[in-house]
């Protein structure tokens, strides 16, 4: 079977209903909440793609930003971050493919776990698709494995590299560098990003 096949939204909800997850940090991560922290707007449309229990998305949620989406196709971590969170609103809470969202629709999207998670043959269609969802100046910021890993996925590693190949045509890279603070597990395993949307996509012939 693909990766595409197998890793749909049966296979993530089996995952949380078997407790699998092994990638759930039980709260938000130190590059993520340092990002957060410095943002000087609450306004902005921000949006956490493939966010699982939604850690990310509770602290925003308690530091005002109110025009927050969490996505994720599995139901289990909606819910998960509704019992915690009863006050989130219901419509933000959206159960649907990241790749069905229409365009223009977000200033900020907050990457951590997504992407790693996608079978691989999707990382143009993820680039491509950022692109598409961000509104003018949007940005994509957050964090992405920085090696590959020798276990089968996912998490499906990466190279910054192929990264760059993705992304350039789509965004200026205003932050592409290794990690800082990540969780120790993850130590010198990450890069943090923050990626403007450009205008308009530039091919190099
Ligand atoms: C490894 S988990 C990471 C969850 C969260 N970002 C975290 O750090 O705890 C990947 C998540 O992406 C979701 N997911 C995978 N493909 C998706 C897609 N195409 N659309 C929406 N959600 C997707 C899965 O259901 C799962 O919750």
């Amino acid at each position: 079977m693909s990766e595409k096949a197998s890793l749909d939204e049966e296979y993530w909800e089996h995952r949380y209903r078997q407790n699998r997850t092994e990638w759930d940090v039980g709260t938000i991560t130190p590059p993520l909440k340092a990002y957060i922290d410095q943002l000087p707007n609450q306004d902005l449309q921000v949006l956490v793609p493939g966010g699982g229990n939604g850690h990310e998305a509770e602290y925003l949620f308690r530091k005002g930003f109110h025009r927050l989406h969490l996505l994720d196709f599995a139901a289990a971590p909606l819910r998960n971050l509704k019992e915690r969170v009863p006050a989130f609103p219901q419509g933000q809470l959206l159960q649907q493919d990241f790749f069905s969202l229409t365009p223009n629709q977000y200033d900020l999207v907050l990457e951590q776990t997504f992407f790693c998670a996608l079978p691989r043959e999707m990382r143009p269609a993820y680039a491509r698709q950022m692109h598409m969802i961000l509104k003018p100046g949007g940005k994509l910021a957050g964090v992405l494995f920085s090696e590959e890993f020798a276990a089968e996925g996912p998490p499906f590693g990466g190279t910054a590299l192929e990264y760059q190949a993705y992304f350039e045509p789509y965004f200026q890279f205003n932050v592409f560098e290794p990690c800082r603070n990540s969780i120790s597990p993850r130590q010198g395993r990450e890069l943090f990003i923050e990626l403007e949307r450009r205008e308009r996509p530039q091919f190099i012939a």
